[in-house]
């Protein structure tokens, strides 16, 4: 069957959200998987005929925010403001085709976050409940979970969060861990009670196994509900204390909305800003058992709060549940962690410098599909693809087309087809392609797209315009070809045009017609005259690739602290003399440096303090091979308290300079500093 016909076409509204970007950092390329795949899903139903609002807008409030504004010596309204335009600039040049952009900290959505929690307060759904809770005497602030960190209670390793340990994987309470101390001034956090204010997610039990069993979720983030169903549910704690960067709870001086209530209200906020712009009704959107769909586009790290905590928030506050949420994974770029040393931590800013936006707008469509699973972009692939399916097959059928019928025909397509076999096979796909783009599977519709670009190559090699011309008695066929080549062109632009936007945009110009949709597939375009052809993508050069990846590296450095030479560590907070002098450094020889089973950064050292031995784990295993470091003299911290390790006790702490991974640098003192003199 083809497009839908005009008879049994029914217009749906749909409201399309991707997760608010904090505002505390730049976009990458991990935060334009969701970006991306919510877009071309919203360009889509757009294309096919559908009322698409797809909103979003920054997640601006929370602990990390006040205090990088804080530590940028700038207020942090100054910071979302400086961050919300460079996010702004970022999307608009992927071509992200958001209809508004309203962020967290705008005054509608302070009104939603206090009508909805006085909606819940009313039903009985909040509790106040006193917690006791790290506090930074010396910050004078509640720490959050991250903001602690200690020896793991388990496996003794140091320096470990407060909410669980890298290295052995446990998940502990902040009170458990060992000598704790607060990020914030190293001092060992207090335990100190607070009232919170709690939303009772637990009496929403069954409307939330329903809303499990629906098809709202994908089968993978239905079985984790199960899960932590499983597990019993837990209210949510939905207050954070001053100080605080965040809405005020009404009639409750001193506490704060957590970031995690006012973000997807936010999703609510920035579409009732678009519907005063539009005229559109908001309410019709989110009432209660709404005929219009809702859809959240989110990475798998947030599943809770948009699976769990969100539906019943809504639910309770009398306001319509999401039709779906759209989980993906991660992002990794060769195979590993997108990662600042190696450069492939690329920040979407100098993505653009070096290439261009629909390049890795078709990868990621070739490669996204409608499960949680991270994506890889292989850089090689990256450029083999792009260059062979774009540049090689798509675009290749206008350019190989549009000479002859510019320069034999004056631009003019014939009145009739060589042959319909091929405008038929391309039309039946048509409502394939629409289900696959229906259900997320985009990586199939690119494979179906593409072997729909082969079978039109197959026609123009089958045929042979340019040996067909030489000879006067076939000039018209020719024409009839070129125009079976440009019309199966035609077809792929408009299947393409969701990921291929501005590409599209300029197939039109060229084409000489007015903005393609779905249903412009009915119909070839005949006896029409087109415009010069002009190439519309070129290839990417690996060089392009490799100056981002070198960029990116640098770029890093500037971002984290732009006024410090100091790049990816900018200075700690001030400390005293006194202070200072508590740290007794020495120099130290290493006597003996060796492997240690079973962990993957650490080197055993055994220093010599000019008579006495100290044995020290160091994490610098990625850059010293152990045997070059036998005989070095370097420094040390040695009135370090003893820390028991999952390898034994380590008795100090050597000096090196570096971000880590293989540039780490050990300091080694000028020849004649001997073992055990103090560094003063
Ligand atoms: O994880 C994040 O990046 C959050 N800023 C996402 C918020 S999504 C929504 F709830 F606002
Ligand atoms: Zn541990």
């Amino acid at each position: 069957m083809l497009a839908q016909s005009a008879t049994d076409f029914k217009r749906r509204k749909i409201l399309i959200t991707n997760a608010l970007p904090y505002a505390n950092g730049e976009l990458h390329i991990g935060h334009m998987v969701g970006f991306l795949q919510a877009d071309i899903w919203a360009r889509f139903q757009r294309l096919r005929g559908h009322q698409v609002s797809f909103v979003g807008g920054d997640d601006q409030h929370g602990t990390p925010i006040m205090l990088g504004a804080e530590k940028q010596g700038i207020s942090a309204q100054e910071l979302i403001d400086q961050t919300e335009q460079s996010h702004l600039e970022a999307l608009a040049a992927f071509h992200i085709s958001l209809d508004n952009y309203t962020s967290t900290h705008a005054p509608e959505n302070q009104e939603l976050c206090n009508e909805i929690y006085q909606r819940l307060h009313d039903d009985g759904q909040i509790e106040v409940r006193t917690i006791m809770q790290a506090y930074d005497e010396e910050k004078g602030m509640f720490l959050p979970d991250r903001y602690v960190k200690g020896t793991c209670p388990k496996c003794k390793s140091a320096d470990q969060y407060g909410d669980n340990c890298e290295v052995c994987g446990t998940t502990y309470d902040t009170t458990d861990l060992i000598e704790p101390y607060s990020v914030l001034s190293g001092k060992p956090p207090i335990e100190k009670a607070s009232d919170h204010y709690f939303f009772t997610v637990s009496a929403f039990a069954e409307m939330l196994e329903q809303w499990r069993s629906s098809d709202a979720l994908q089968p993978e983030i239905a079985n984790k509900l199960a899960e932590w169903f499983e597990g019993g549910l837990r209210d949510w704690d939905i207050s954070r204390d001053a100080p605080y960067w965040g809405f005020e709870i009404p009639n409750a001086p001193g506490k704060y909305f957590y970031v995690w209530l006012d973000a997807p209200i936010g999703y609510m906020a920035s579409h009732k800003v678009l519907c005063k712009q539009s005229g559109d009704d908001w309410n019709e959107y989110w009432q209660a058992g709404s005929d219009t769909e809702l859809y959240h586009f989110i990475g798998k790290d947030i599943v809770r709060f948009h699976t769990l905590f969100w539906p019943a928030m809504l639910h309770a506050a009398g306001f319509r549940i999401p039709t779906g949420v759209s989980v993906h994974g991660f992002l990794t770029v060769d195979g590993a962690k997108m990662s600042k040393s190696r450069g492939t931590f690329i920040n979407a800013a100098t993505y653009l410098e070096h290439l261009n936006p629909e390049y890795l707008r078709y990868y990621f469509a070739a490669k996204l599909g409608a499960g949680v699973v991270d994506m890889d972009l292989n850089l090689d692939d990256f450029i083999a693809r792009v260059n062979s399916d774009i540049v090689g097959k798509m675009v290749n059928i206008a350019s190989r087309c549009a000479g002859f019928i510019s320069k034999r025909f004056d631009g003019q397509l014939a009145n009739s087809l060589a042959t319909l076999e091929l405008q038929t096979s391309m039309q039946n796909a048509s409502e394939k392609i629409a289900q696959q783009y229906e259900n997320r599977e985009f990586s199939q519709a690119m494979r179906s797209i593409m072997a729909l670009a082969d079978q039109a190559n197959q026609y123009i090699d089958e045929k042979q315009p340019w040996v067909l011309i030489r000879d006067e008695n076939s000039v018209a066929e020719v024409q009839e070809v070129c125009t079976v080549g440009l019309n199966a062109f035609r077809m792929l632009c408009i299947y393409l045009k969701p990921v291929l936007p501005e590409l599209i945009k300029n197939a039109e110009a060229f084409l000489n017609v007015e903005p393609l949709s779905w249903v412009d597939l009915q119909q070839p375009l005949l006896d029409h005259k087109i415009n010069r052809f002009k190439p519309l993508m070129t290839r990417i050069e690996p060089d392009a690739v490799n100056n981002m990846i070198e960029d990116s590296k640098e770029s890093l450095q500037a971002e984290i602290d732009p006024n410090s030479p100091l790049g990816q560590d900018p200075i700690s907070a001030e400390i005293n003399y006194d202070e200072f002098a508590k740290v007794d450094l020495r120099v130290a020889e290493i006597v003996a440096a060796e492997h240690v089973e079973g962990a993957d950064k650490l080197l055993q050292l055994t220093l010599d303090l000019g008579g006495e031995h100290r044995n020290v784990f160091a994490g610098i295993k990625s850059a010293y091979d152990p045997a070059d470091l036998v005989g070095r003299k370097t420094v040390m911290v040695a009135n370090l308290a003893p820390r028991k390790m999952r390898f034994g006790l380590s008795e100090g702490m050597v000096l090196a300079a570096g971000p880590g991974g293989d540039e780490l640098f050990v300091l080694t003192p000028d020849d004649g500093a001997q073992a055990g003199m103090r560094v003063k």
